[in-house]
């Protein structure tokens, strides 16, 4: 049994205080529930701490939405996986498609930093998926197929053990269009095909893969319902307790 997560990637919104509210509304949402994914918040940098604070103790775990991949020095502007770990983080983003496209994140720069944060004992949230003209020309799977080998081959048992993927088509993220579960659920098993290839079918079978592109409540339940898919990587839809609370509980 792969476990399930829900995770809100916040972007670049909110600010300290404001994030430090909203953590507190879906902490209030959660209280005497038990959902059945374990719930991740991936606030901005500077939201880090305030959110950290508030989720300290609670079932509800925090991760970095990036990370640069050497310990410390003289790398302005970048904050290192000891830092991320220090506050408490669980998880990393890796690879998100926005830095991928527009800050220009290349394979050999994301496997370094998939790396980096396994070393520190971060969970690295390893994202890929296709552009609409790769899929109109059918290419997706082949597309996610290279961002897979590219950043994870060489992985030690233990380390691809603990990667998770998500899966994010480029033209369903912030865009209202989301791939049909069915779509998404055979990219997911392409997805274990090449970790079979690369690793072993017992170890790709455990791979946790998220999918993530216009996730709201709406949508959840059918795509969760896809024996494939172990959860969901959420971008708009998590900036607000009510419509992230339905996702984590979502009603068919
Ligand atoms: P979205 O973003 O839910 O707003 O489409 C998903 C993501 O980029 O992780």
């Amino acid at each position: 049994m792969r476990r399930s997560i829900v995770a809100g990637n916040w972007k670049m919104h909110k600010d300290h205080t404001e994030g430090a509210g909203l953590a507190r509304e879906i902490l209030a949402g959660l209280e005497g529930t038990e959902p059945a994914s374990e719930v991740v918040l991936i606030p901005p940098f500077t939201t880090l701490p305030a959110v950290t604070d508030v989720t300290r103790g609670s079932i509800v775990k925090t991760g970095g939405q990036d990370l640069y991949y050497e310990d410390e020095g003289a790398f302005t502007g970048e904050i290192s996986a000891r830092m991320l770990k220090s506050l408490g983080c669980t998880y990393v983003l890796v690879g998100h498609s926005e830095r991928r496209h527009i800050l220009g994140e290349r394979g050999d720069l994301l496997a370094k930093k998939l790396r980096a944060a396994l070393k520190a004992g971060l969970v690295p949230i390893f994202c890929v998926g296709e552009v609409l003209e790769q899929r109109e020309a059918g290419d997706a799977a082949a597309v996610v197929a290279a961002q897979i080998q590219e950043v994870l081959a060489g992985l030690s048992r233990d380390e691809i053990a603990t990667t998770v993927v998500a899966y994010e088509p480029v033209w369903a993220i912030g865009t209202g269009r989301t791939a049909t579960p069915q779509d998404a659920a055979e990219m997911h098993s392409g997805i274990r095909t090449v970790l079979e290839d690369l690793f072993t079918p017992e170890l790709a079978e455990s791979t946790v893969i998220l999918y993530g592109g216009s996730v709201k409540p709406g949508n959840a339940a059918e795509l969760m319902a896809e024996e494939e898919i172990d959860g969901v990587l959420v971008g708009g839809a998590s900036l607000t307790a009510s419509t992230f609370l339905g996702i984590i509980f979502p009603s068919p």
